[in-house]
């Protein structure tokens, strides 16, 4: 079931939004050749303090940090560490979310360290447009795998791939909730969207092929032919005034 929050409940997930959406627009202006990721994990855990919130990933099935911090080829949940030093060129996944006053937010940005190449700048810039295509189609009355669609179309027409392995999802007093949301599917299909329903849309999109594989690590998920990855999310709810994102400062 598709749970429906109330407006109440909405400007609720929106306090949590909001949280999540400053922390991470500090942790993207941090991105520079030269620095670790852990430090990205030390930001992010000091900011999420300072605003009474806290990380939700940290401890989630036993994730060891508050931020998951993807470079290059790996997809999600690469873990920072002190030992990984963004280089020029590199692009970056930042993965975030908190609980705050008992719901979540949950957002993810691709940035650059650097200069980078047109073909990352390409790869970011349709993975964002992945995004926006699928949060317009977040309006009552369509159908879930409406969203999927455009995500799909707008990354193969441009000739990438979508990861079919990992979704997006509802969100609220959980992290994850119904629906999940995969970024590929058929138009006019799946569950009818209701204003009150709230999405954590976050397209994966690879430069060539989709699959990929898990890491030694048990968290860090990389593309199998090692091209680069991006990822954007964004909670998003469906309203009678069209799709909000929450996911803003
Ligand atoms: N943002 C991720 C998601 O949407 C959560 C990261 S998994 C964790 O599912 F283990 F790091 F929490
Ligand atoms: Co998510």
């Amino acid at each position: 079931m598709i749970e429906l929050k109330t407006e109440n409940e909405i400007k609720r997930i929106k306090e949590s939004c909001r949280i999540t959406a400053y922390v991470l627009n500090r942790l993207k202006e941090m991105v520079k050749p030269g620095m670790p990721s852990i430090e990205l994990d030390s930001e992010a855990r000091r900011l999420v303090a300072e605003r009474k919130a806290k990380p939700a990933f940290l401890g989630y099935r036993g994730y060891p940090a508050a931020v998951c911090v993807s470079i290059n080829s790996e997809v999600v949940h690469g873990i920072p560490s002190k030992e990984r030093v963004f280089k020029e060129g590199d692009i970056v996944s930042i993965d975030f979310g908190v609980e705050y006053g008992g719901f979540y937010g949950d957002s993810a940005v691709t940035v650059a360290a650097g200069r980078i190449s047109p073909e990352a700048v390409k790869l970011m810039d349709v993975t964002r447009e992945c995004l926006e295509r699928g949060i317009e189609k977040a309006v009552h009355g369509n159908r879930l795998y409406d969203i999927s669609a455009a995500i799909q179309q707008n990354a193969e027409e441009n000739g990438f791939s979508v990861v079919r392995d990992f979704v997006g999802h509802g969100i609220g007093r959980q992290m994850h909730e119904e629906p999940m949301i995969p970024n590929y599917g058929n138009p006019g299909t799946g569950a009818e969207l209701k204003n009150g329903m709230v999405f954590a849309i976050e397209p994966m999109v690879n430069a060539k092929g989709f699959e990929v594989v898990v890491l030694e690590d048990d968290w860090t998920v990389v593309t199998q032919d090692r091209s680069l990855s991006a990822h954007y999310e964004h909670v998003v709810a469906v309203t009678k005034n069209g799709p909000i994102i929450l996911t803003k400062e």
